[in-house]
């Protein structure tokens, strides 16, 4: 019997998830999103072509690897559809190669629940979450309230009548907030997707992965957003509505605690977080500005423009203690290609104490990171095909992190196409 090797960020969401799921792609049966929905962005690079996938798990593009969106997974059908319409157009069709299949139990998004998302966020004001609006949250209460619609209830004859039902609840709500909105061709559209949806064969999750691990297959759980956006453990109200790490993984997929098998963690270099909320090494200042431009962070879903930083040890040791992360991935490293010294946090300053872990407040009293310089290594990484041209700085920044964080760098991403990755051990 296989366990079920889980894949995910460490930060707040973007570190590259999509690329080392594709890199990684060959040497796993089946690839499965385990939480989230299509707030998320995870970007693919090869052979000149860039593809952007919000719901579909990032093993479409190899030929043998089968892809499960799970239990866990909030569904946006329009999206969804829209996702492989694309992908359909650029020469790709996983639903004809049978290389698709959604949970039974996942829920739906409805054209309601993004109204709600949106209504609330204005209603906020400057105290919002930055919610990518993809009706995420109003999604996942109606779930955890015994409310919500699932990919399964599509084939049951009552379905129109059940949607009329929550939809009638949520423009109940929407009544109590200064919202105008007008649902006709977003209602199409949604009927439109779910009869699309249906032509996807539907599973449930908990046997079908399991069935895997008995065959002794090998699963990849593929995260999205990131551990510091977990609605438990993450900068909370400045989260998703999701649990994005390992636990999550068992959830989100009907897979028992002891079915996990390796954990890779991965990380940027540097740091960068979209939305609100604290941010402890944010640079919002020139500095922060090259990081934006040099590793284009603007978001892979709403092109927003990411807040960018140093990297932040006691987050990622948070991180790693929360996923039981077994190995680590450094991502964008070339990024920092340019700069003399770069910085690491390594403590914080809070409250008049230094302190090496994330406090629970982290909002009203903000940490000061305390930050130890690091010699730059001014070379084009981009360049580099073998870990013996890695020059001798950014060997020892990598010495450094594997000390601080207690888990080995397996693999160092140098670029954004598949091709750009290196296999340190
Ligand atoms: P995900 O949500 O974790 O899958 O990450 P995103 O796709 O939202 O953001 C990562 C961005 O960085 C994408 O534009 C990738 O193409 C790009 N990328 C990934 N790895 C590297 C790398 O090593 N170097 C550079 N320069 N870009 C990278
Ligand atoms: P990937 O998988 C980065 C952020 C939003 C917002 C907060 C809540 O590409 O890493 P939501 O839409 O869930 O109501 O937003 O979470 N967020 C992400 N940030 N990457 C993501 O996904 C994100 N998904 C959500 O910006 O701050
Ligand atoms: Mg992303």
């Amino acid at each position: 019997m296989t366990q079920v090797d889980v894949l995910l960020g460490l930060q707040w969401g973007d570190e590259g998830k999509g690329k080392i799921v594709d890199v990684l792609s060959p040497q796993y049966d089946l690839i499965a999103r385990f939480q989230g929905g299509p707030n998320a962005g995870h970007t693919l690079e090869f052979d000149g072509k860039k593809f952007v996938l919000n719901t579909i798990p990032s093993g479409i593009f190899n030929e043998k690897t089968m892809n499960l969106i799970g239990n866990g997974v909030v569904i946006d059908p329009i999206i969804l559809k829209r996702e492989l319409d694309n992908l359909k157009k650029a020469g790709h069709d996983p639903v004809a190669a049978g290389k698709l299949v959604l949970a039974r139990k996942a829920h739906l998004i409805l054209p309601t629940h993004q109204l709600l998302d949106a209504a609330n966020e204005q209603k906020m004001g400057a105290g919002k979450i930055g919610s990518t609006l993809k009706g995420i949250g109003p999604t996942y209460m109606d779930k955890t309230g015994r409310n919500g619609l699932r990919v399964g209830d599509t084939t049951l004859p009552d379905f129109a009548a059940r949607y009329a039902k929550l939809v009638e609840k949520h423009k109940e709500i929407l009544s109590h907030y200064e919202f105008e909105y007008d649902l006709t061709e977003k209602e199409a559209a949604f009927f439109e997707a779910i009869e699309f949806i249906k032509t996807i064969p539907h599973v449930d999750s908990e046997h079908f992965v399991n069935d895997y691990l008995k065959a002794g297959k090998k699963v990849l759980a593929e995260g999205a957003q990131g551990t510091l956006l977990d609605v438990d453990f993450g900068s909370y109200p400045f989260v998703t509505s999701s649990n994005t790490t390992t636990a999550g993984a068992c959830t989100g997929l009907g897979i028992a605690p002891n079915k996990v098998g390796d954990v890779y963690g991965i990380f940027k270099a540097y740091c960068t977080r979209v939305g609100g909320g604290p941010f402890p090494t944010e640079l919002d200042n020139e500095v922060g500005e090259t990081l934006r431009q040099v590793g284009h962070e603007f978001g892979a879903t709403t092109g927003r423009a990411r807040r960018c930083g140093w990297i932040d040890l006691p987050a990622l040791k948070y991180a790693i203690m929360l996923n039981g992360v077994t190995e680590l991935i450094m991502m964008k490293a070339d990024v920092l290609d340019g700069f003399d010294t770069i910085y690491a946090c390594t403590h914080y300053e809070y409250n008049g104490e230094t302190i090496d872990y994330m406090p629970y407040d982290i909002i009203s009293i903000q940490p000061k990171p305390v930050l130890t310089a690091i010699e730059g290594w001014k070379t084009d990484m981009t360049k580099i095909t073998s870990i013996d041209q890695i020059p001798s700085q950014l060997n020892a920044y990598i010495a450094f992190l594997e000390k601080e964080l207690e888990v080995p760098i397996k693999f160092l991403s140098v670029g954004p196409d598949r091709t750009q990755t290196l296999t340190l051990r």
